[in-house]
């Protein structure tokens, strides 16, 4: 989580976004995978859970809570701090497969975000497709909100 949280604070950074979505963006990434390691917490459930846990904790901003929720999936109704936690959750460097190709993606955030998000949600419905997994309902309207542009 800390390398997810210092991605996103480096592109608030260079985005020069206000303190306030800094902030916004910083709680998302903190709590994103605080059930991660939780028995029972499989890749799908992580998400739900840690947005019920952040809600009952006090978290109300309801872009921060379906960031978290849906950071697995994708969420067409996002707003910024959902497709921002999307993108660090895939680019951050201590993921060992394609790191090369992950790290010019996350240069090119700051002045490609919307590029370099519709890539990374192309890559991981592949993966998801290729290996005959389902796609959850949320993820196909992701993929269909950022083709219509
Ligand atoms: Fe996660």
């Amino acid at each position: 989580m800390a390398r997810v949280a210092a991605l996103l604070d480096e592109w608030a950074g260079a985005m020069a976004v206000t303190a306030r979505e800094r902030d916004r963006w910083s709680r998302a990434a903190w709590l994103h995978d605080a059930l991660r390691d939780a028995p029972a917490a499989d890749e799908l459930a992580h998400g739900p859970a840690a947005a019920e846990r952040a809600a009952r904790d006090g978290e109300t901003d309801p872009g921060v809570l379906d960031a978290v929720r849906y950071h697995s999936v994708g969420l067409a109704g996002w707003d910024d701090v959902g497709r921002m936690l999307y993108l660090a959750d895939y680019l951050e460097p201590g993921r060992r497969f394609d790191r090369e190709r992950r790290a010019a993606l996350a240069a090119r955030v700051p002045a490609e975000r919307d590029a370099v998000l519709r890539d990374v949600a192309r890559s991981r419905i592949q993966r998801t497709v290729g290996s005959d997994w389902p796609l959850a309902p949320e993820t196909v309207g992701f993929w269909n909100a950022l083709v219509a542009g």
